[in-house]
């Protein structure tokens, strides 16, 4: 594991990509550009949203970020958690340990509670989270449609 450079965020936008077509991990219904995620690097400050890097064999195979879960100054101890991995490092123990380093970080980051917004759906990372102690904090029923099918959110918090 380590932090994430600007020269990672074409693996980055491409194991983000890889994911949207299996409709379970992200509300992104094409695929995302190169300058929108590198917008979306820049506008990371690492201080207090890290955006870290899974490698193995000299290749990123996974990563993992802390976002703004409102812009909006007082939120400032909450945070979004995000973790992808490719499908070549699937079920490989990668995002636990992307999941194990962004946790480690947390209170340096002055992030106490910490949020995972995930379709209600998606098993697998409701498994990893609830493994680590995420808890049900919110529900959105029905929030979003995919491919005309409407989809709930869970939202999991866990506090450090
Ligand atoms: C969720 C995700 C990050 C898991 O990463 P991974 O490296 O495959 O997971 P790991 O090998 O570290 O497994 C950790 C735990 O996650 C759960 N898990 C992972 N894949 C699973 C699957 N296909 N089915 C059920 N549980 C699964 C299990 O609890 C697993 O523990 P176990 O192996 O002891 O049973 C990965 O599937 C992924 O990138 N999904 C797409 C993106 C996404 O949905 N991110 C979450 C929203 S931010």
């Amino acid at each position: 594991m380590r932090l994430a450079t600007i020269d990672d965020v074409r693996a980055i936008l491409d194991i983000y990509n890889e994911s949207i077509p299996k409709r379970i991990a992200t509300a992104d219904l094409v695929p995302q550009s190169l300058a929108a995620r590198t917008q979306w690097f820049q506008s990371h400050d690492f201080t207090t949203r890290p955006i870290v890097v899974a490698i193995r064999d000299d290749a990123v195979v996974g990563w993992g970020s802390f976002t703004n879960f409102k812009e909006r100054s007082a939120y400032a101890p909450s945070a979004e958690i995000s973790i992808y991995v490719a499908d070549v490092a699937a079920r490989q123990g990668v995002g636990r340990a992307i999941l194990g380093d962004l946790l480690a970080r947390a209170v340096s980051c002055r992030i106490d509670r910490i949020l995972a917004i995930c379709f209600s759906h998606n098993e697998p990372s409701l498994k990893l989270f609830r493994s680590r102690g995420f808890e049900q904090w919110g529900l959105l029923p029905d929030a979003c449609e995919l491919d005309g099918i409407r989809r709930s959110i869970t939202i999991l918090g866990l506090k450090r």
